[in-house]
């Protein structure tokens, strides 16, 4: 997120939609890559994701991770609070729907604790307040962000904390999207109610908030997010009730 974003040998300068040109990988996770890209029109940086596109994903695949970028820059657009990403816009290019949204200088809190370690509790106690403030924000509009952990939580080098990653987030009144297979959210950050498999409230992204705050140390992030569960590993789904105990 930096000058030193991670290399992008592959973006060739991809003009998207006839306006965004890729620079350089600000980001990658389970949905895809977010660049820094310039807006060629308004002269700006801006941040793009874009989803992750394979040809052996099957079409029915690929169609729901459409549908979700839709529906993540969606939920995210619904929030106008200082401490939510803001997008500025969907396009659709090469077959895909792309988000744009505004470009947040800095580093994830998941990259800070990974290259620094546990952080000093002032500010443990500012992000933890700054992400309230923000979740209260998402809440207040009806949306549920249900992946609240340090990848999704951006430091900006002015000093905003900026919750982003809609991507699995729901809005009040809206149907669920389901996805066989699909990884619900960090097992680590998971409140226990959506571990079970059940409706989720605003509770539940308060419980993440906490155990984000709990986890600030390298080691943590290292033994607790990354080591797989000998249940169901590769990945995490609600079908996997042992990890956490909470299931016989
Ligand atoms: N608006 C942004 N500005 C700067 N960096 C970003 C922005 N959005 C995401 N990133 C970076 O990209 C990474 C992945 O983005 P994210 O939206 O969480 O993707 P995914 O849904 O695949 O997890 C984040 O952890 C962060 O490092
Ligand atoms: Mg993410």
């Amino acid at each position: 997120m930096n000058d030193h974003d991670k290399a992008s040998p592959d973006s060739g300068e991809r003009l998207v939609a006839g306006r965004y040109r890729l620079r350089s990988v600000l980001g990658t996770g389970g949905m895809g890559t977010v660049w820094r890209a310039s807006d060629e029109v308004l002269h700006r940086d801006v941040a793009v994701k874009e989803v992750r596109a394979s040809i052996d994903l099957p079409a029915e695949r690929s169609r729901q991770l459409h549908v979700r970028l839709e529906r993540e820059a969606w939920a995210a657009a619904r929030v106008n609070a200082r401490g939510v990403v803001t997008v500025h816009d969907v396009v659709n290019f090469d077959d895909r729907p792309w988000i744009v949204m505004e470009l947040v200088r800095g580093r994830s809190l998941a990259d800070v604790i990974s290259a620094e370690g546990a952080l000093a509790p002032k500010a443990v106690a500012r992000i933890g307040t700054e992400v309230l403030a923000a979740l209260r924000a998402a809440h207040g509009a009806g949306v549920l962000h249900r992946d609240v952990k340090p990848a999704n939580v951006l430091l900006a080098d002015e000093g905003r904390v900026v919750l982003t990653d809609f991507g699995i987030a729901t809005v009040e009144g809206d149907t669920a999207l389901t996805m066989t297979g699909e990884i619900v959210g960090s097992p680590e950050y998971l409140a226990p109610e959506r571990a079970l498999g059940r409706t989720p409230g605003t509770a539940s992204d308060l419980w993440s908030l906490g155990a984000l705050l709990t986890r600030p140390s390298k080691d943590a992030r290292h033994s607790a997010e990354r080591a797989p569960c000998r249940h169901c590993a590769p990945s995490w789904t609600t079908s996997c009730r042992r990890r956490t105990g909470l299931g016989r």
